[in-house]
């Protein structure tokens, strides 16, 4: 084992003499108490180290020892329904926001083991060799690490066993013997490798009707939630975290404040999962890096959870990794450039700041697996632009990153219209890929005679441009006054306010309304439609822009998330029926008034 000796210290960062080889991103143990660190420079036999735990009382001449192997985490069954720091090591409790310092590996959990295979049979990597089941009666395959293969000399025949003893022996094509145990070991800035990149063309449904409707992720894909000081990050991916259709969550908490993960680690473990009824965390992973802990290991957590994230894809299942917030791993990546004197770029951020983000997020995908399963990792992470300001760093080199843009509006959020997303910062350029998907929803609904054939794409085009009028003519309106708009403009002002108090608001905390399905999106999504188009030939016909406006009907459609339950079709038809007649008594109104 090589060994070296600190020349000097700076925070989590030192600088050591070598006195044996070592490794770029090697993991080091430093000092008597063995702090977890990892070599992130070499020059000639001078290593540079970040030191992922408090360092305080360590001093030059100290020792730092190689490890031989890269800064990695044990992947196995013990990860769901747990919490972890940034380094994979479990927290104590749901309070307890510490580790001790130097604690190496975690105590092994036993599961029940079921063996898929049999002595002789060859195996590839990555591939599964049996099921693990934990304490709650979850069932998980095991896998082979990608980086092993061989045939199956011995394995374990069913039985409880701790997850990191071998239940399994390989025998390569050299001969050489390779154990095998339920869990196994991967360097975390090392991508897990897959069989097939896939294209996606389903969405991952997130129950937000801005979201899925108006602004999707697919399922594989990359999304960044970038908000000002309080404009609902948090709340919006904890709200995802509940209801989102991966089948794992892994939630990191980066550098947030210690309040703020509270509540998630808190809240979590309470709550129930909308699908199941069963506890949420028994398909959640949770990594937690506050603010007050070391701030290496905050950039390191960043790769820990999309490692995670990996694993699950590599068993076949959809992974939804929720990050909050980037802003805060970036500043510990420039925290530590600093203590070593690298050369500051923009907004003090290190040069390679952008390579960094596109590492992270090019670990998005849907994939075909080495097992032969399809499973994908999602990124949906926030962004905190320091006073709201989406040109700085973080968020301009997350931009070219991310397919959807979910911007927080600040003047939103003051007026408590939530989700605070602004239509018109936000973007999707996976939407080109889920018309398709989305065609299918509508077609399976009650048929519409009036209908487009790419009824999502149609819809959703008249919703966004009308919302891009709106600011236009609102822009006016300051100047003329609004009154002074035509009639058609107003009516215009009008729907648009309708299209954000009926399809864009959405309460997080109405039992009916906290989670949205697709179908129920395109009904709602129908009637202001409907209503739109009626009343542009109400206004046609003579009806007043006030007398539209006044309709008992508006009121009905303004509240059909809360009011309208997810499978309450007769309601929707209701409504459309009384619409209809509301606008012909309307019309006749009109027309008598006109003839008297
Ligand atoms: N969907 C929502 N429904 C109702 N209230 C919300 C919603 N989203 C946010 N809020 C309100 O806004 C407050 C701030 O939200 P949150 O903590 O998620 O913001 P943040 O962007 O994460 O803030 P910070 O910048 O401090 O991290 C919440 O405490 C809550 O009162
Ligand atoms: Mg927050």
């Amino acid at each position: 084992m090589s060994i070296a000796r600190i020349s000097w210290i700076s925070g989590p960062v030192l600088r050591a003499r070598a006195q044996g080889p070592f490794r770029l991103r090697e993991a080091v143990r430093v000092g008597e108490r063995g702090l977890l660190g990892e070599v992130i420079r070499m020059q000639g036999d001078e290593i540079v180290a970040q030191v992922y735990e408090d360092t305080t009382g360590l001093h030059p001449g100290v020792e730092v020892t190689g490890t031989g192997s890269l800064l990695g985490i044990t992947l196995g069954p013990a990860l769901l329904g747990r919490i972890f720091d940034g380094l994979l090591r479990p927290l104590a409790g749901a309070s307890t926001h510490h580790v001790e310092p130097g604690v190496r590996a975690e105590v092994p959990l036993e599961f029940d083991f079921t063996p898929r295979l049999r002595p002789g049979e060859s195996i590839l990597g990555g591939a599964v060799f049996g099921e693990a089941v934990n304490q709650s009666g979850i069932r998980q395959v095991c896998l082979i690490p990608p980086d092993a293969a061989g045939e199956v000399a011995t394995i374990q025949a069913a039985g409880r066993y701790a997850d990191d003893l071998p239940v399994c022996t390989l025998r390569a094509a050299d001969g050489t013997h390779r154990d095998i145990a339920m869990s196994h070991f991967w360097p975390v800035r090392e991508p897990r490798p897959v069989a097939q990149w896939l294209p996606s063309d389903e969405p991952l449904i997130t129950g937000q009707r801005v979201l899925d409707s108006l602004f999707p992720v697919a399922l594989g894909g990359k999304a960044a939630i970038p908000g000002g000081f309080g404009t609902g990050k948090t709340m919006l991916l904890e709200v995802l975290a509940k209801s989102c259709s991966a089948d794992v969550i892994v939630y990191v908490g980066c550098g947030e404040r210690g309040n703020e993960m509270a509540g998630v680690l808190d809240e979590f473990p309470r709550l129930a999962d909308p699908r199941t009824g069963h506890p949420l965390m028994e398909r959640t992973v949770i990594i937690a890096n506050t603010s007050n802990m070391p701030v290496a290991a905050r950039e390191a957590s960043i790769y820990s959870a999309v490692t995670v994230a990996e694993y699950f894809r590599d068993q076949g299942l959809h992974v939804a990794l929720l990050a909050d917030s980037t802003s805060r791993w970036a500043e510990a990546l420039r925290e530590v450039s600093v203590r070593f004197g690298e050369l500051p770029s923009e907004g003090g951020y290190p040069p390679y700041l952008s390579s960094r983000i596109a590492e992270f997020y090019e670990r998005a995908a849907k994939a075909k697996t080495l097992a032969g399963s399809t499973g994908s990792v999602t990124v949906l992470a926030s962004i905190s632009p320091p006073s709201g300001d989406f040109s700085e760093p973080v968020t301009s080199h997350t931009k070219r990153q991310v397919r959807s843009f979910w911007a927080l509006d600040v003047k939103r959020a003051q007026s408590r219209f939530y989700p605070a997303i602004n239509p018109l910062q936000s973007y999707s350029e996976d939407s080109l890929d889920l018309g398709g998907w989305w065609g299918k929803i509508y077609a399976d609904l009650v048929p519409d005679g009036d209908a487009p054939t790419n009824e999502w794409s149609e819809l959703r085009r008249r919703f966004l441009t009308l919302l891009d009028e709106q600011a236009r003519l609102e822009r006016m309106a300051r100047i003329i006054g609004k009154d002074a708009l035509p009639a058609r403009q107003q009516l215009i002002l009008f729907c648009a306010e309708l299209v954000n108090e009926g399809f864009l608001r959405q309460s997080a905390f109405s039992e009916t309304d906290r989670y949205c399905g697709p179908q129920r999106q395109a009904r709602i999504m129908r009637s202001i439609t409907r209503f739109i188009a009626a009343a542009e030939v109400a206004l046609a016909k003579g009806v007043s822009c006030e007398a539209i406006t006044a309709m008992q009907i508006v009121r009905r459609l303004e509240r059909m998330g809360e009011d309208i339950a997810e499978d309450d079709v007769q309601a929707f038809a209701d409504l459309s029926l009384r619409m209809e007649s509301e606008f012909a008594d309307l019309v006749a109104l009109t027309g008598a008034k006109r003839e008297a």
